[in-house]
């Protein structure tokens, strides 16, 4: 058999429920909602894009948010070993899903490293006020082109050392667990975070231009509604906004005790999570309006894209305002944490898993796992060719990692495993917000054709032009071939033998945490759960 040992310790927990939902907000809230979020709705018809936004929170986001829990919680396990507890087919999904992540840890703590220094930055004006943009591609990051330089191994110290600090602080709060690390982490950070966030609003709000900024943000374009773009992004950006698909919830949802009211637990995080992002758009707006009163030039002309709202116009902002340091100060400071406490959640997917399948201690899992991972974003992302290949590792990660396995993964549990029944009973057991047929169809009808159209209309662009006019080998490498070795890799990793709690009957938690009346822990006979359990209940 698979199974090499028995598996004694206990697995992991959150102090409690409440601990349980600020990490879970404090991974939701990252990076995605303070500067890609306010680009993303303006792009989209700016207060009209509420709506698709809405749409996309209340018929995907939060349905599949509820389906991650249901699995994490249900099988109690982290992705890997919650997918093969279902069915052992379904391995390799968890896989993908770590492989996701290990991709992503690697360039997000890249931008936190950034942010980093533009905290310290901020406070002295380092840039040179008028140089901002010249300052962030050149003296900082020293982006070289790689259709000329190639992919760069350059060290850029001011990158490379903030992103070794940056690996070591997450390392640490990792090696502590989850109750002790990644809960107490987000002790710490959250209430800092939205005190920090909450007077940056409301000093963006009282800059000059403020409401000039406000007018462009919610000034709806009903227009942009007709274009199925802007329904697609506003899809697109939920799942990375509510860490939805891509393994964390699941891995979160594992740490629960059984008697858990899930639901409940998951509206208040997603409307936490939309709530920061709503707010920050507010602030970047009104900032981005004093911006643009500054310089004699519409809103239009100010808000740029991602990377370069955060650290071109901001910046710009923070030398033109009165009291700007303090906004850069709070702005980068906010980014940093609210970026570390989803890095951790986005690496806990990564440690649970091999934790699980190996069955080794906390620390040494997590040493195992994350100096590699440190390693390759130090490679990738302190040389001078680091903007391009996040970038593309970012596009291509979002648009065939993130949603290709949120598709397939809907495709198989509702469709191939016909386990969405099973689920919603699930969460509707100890919850307080029940949920019936109208999530089975969420979830099992309307989630796969919208990802699946999302999907390809994804791969007609990429396809038809190349992504940011980049090489066709760098696009090979860094893009295409990325995703291919995710999923060939995410096989390979499911064919290894366990050693750690594959099975049931090797976790001590497992039965205890399962009303064994009512389920069958053991997924190759659960087609015939009462008499199982009846069973398993007169050997006990
Ligand atoms: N949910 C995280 C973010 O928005 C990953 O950045």
């Amino acid at each position: 058999m698979a199974t090499a040992r028995t598996h004694t310790t206990k697995r992991e927990a959150f102090g409690s429920r409440n601990v349980f939902i600020l990490s879970a907000i404090g991974s939701a809230v990252g990076l995605g909602n303070i500067w890609r979020f306010p680009y993303v709705a303006y792009e989209g018809g700016g207060g009209a894009f509420l709506i698709p936004y809405l749409c996309a929170l209340l018929t995907a986001g939060i349905p599949l948010l509820f389906f991650d829990y249901a699995i994490g919680h249900r099988f109690r396990g982290s992705a890997p070993l919650a997918f093969r507890r279902m069915h052992r087919a379904a391995e390799p999904l968890g896989w993908w899903q770590v492989l996701i992540c290990v991709v992503i840890a690697s360039y997000y703590a890249a931008i936190i490293a950034w942010a980093t220094m533009y905290t310290w930055f901020s406070a002295q004006l380092t840039w040179g006020p008028g140089n901002e943009q010249d300052f962030f591609f050149g003296e900082f990051l020293q982006s070289a082109d790689v259709a000329e330089a190639g992919v760069s191994t350059t060290f850029v110290p001011q990158v490379g050392i903030p992103l070794a600090f940056v690996w070591l602080a997450v390392i640490v709060i990792m090696a502590l667990g989850v109750k002790r690390g990644i809960g107490r982490a987000n002790l710490i950070l959250m209430p800092l975070l939205t005190v920090m966030f909450a007077i940056l609003v409301v000093q963006s709000l009282f800059l000059p231009g403020a409401l000039e900024g406000l007018n462009a943000f919610f000034t709806p374009n009903w227009e942009a509604l007709a274009n199925p773009a802007v329904w697609a992004s506003a899809y697109g950006h939920i799942f990375f906004s509510l860490s939805v698909a891509f393994g964390i919830m699941v891995t979160y949802a594992s740490y629960l005790k059984r008697k858990t009211d899930l639901t409940g637990s998951g509206l208040v995080v997603a409307f936490a999570n939309s709530g920061f992002e709503i707010l920050a758009g507010i602030g970047v707006f009104a900032a981005l309006g004093f911006m643009a009163q500054v310089q004699g030039t519409e809103v239009s002309g100010v808000a740029s894209s991602g990377i370069g709202l955060a650290f071109i116009a901001f910046p710009t902002i923070v030398s033109q305002a009165t009291g700007g340091s303090i906004i850069g100060v709070l702005f980068f400071g906010a980014l940093v944490f609210a970026g570390v406490t989803s890095l951790i959640s986005v690496l806990e997917v990564v440690v649970g898993a091999l934790q699980d399948k190996l069955g080794w201690g906390r620390v040494r899992t997590t040493l195992v796992v994350s100096i590699p991972i440190a390693v390759i974003s130090m490679a990738l992302f302190s040389t001078t060719t680091a903007l391009t290949v996040l970038d593309t590792t970012d596009a291509f990660v979002n648009a065939f990692g993130i949603m290709l396995v949120a598709l397939v993964a809907v495709i198989v549990v509702a469709w191939l495993l016909r386990r969405v029944p099973m689920l919603k009973e699930h969460l509707n057991r100890r919850s307080s917000f029940k949920i019936g047929w109208f999530w089975m169809l969420l979830v099992g009808v309307l989630a796969p054709v919208v990802l699946g159209y999302l999907f390809i209309s994804e791969l007609i662009a990429k396809i038809s032009a190349p992504y940011g006019d980049y090489p066709g080998w760098f696009l090979g490498i860094f893009g295409w071939g990325m995703v291919v070795a995710l999923i060939v890799l995410a096989v390979l990793l499911s064919l290894l033998p366990w050693g750690g709690r594959s099975h049931a009957k090797d976790d001590p938690d497992y039965d205890e945490f399962l009303d064994v009346e009512q389920y069958d822990p053991d997924p190759e006979t659960s087609a015939v759960p009462m008499e199982r359990a009846g069973q398993r209940g007169a050997d006990a």
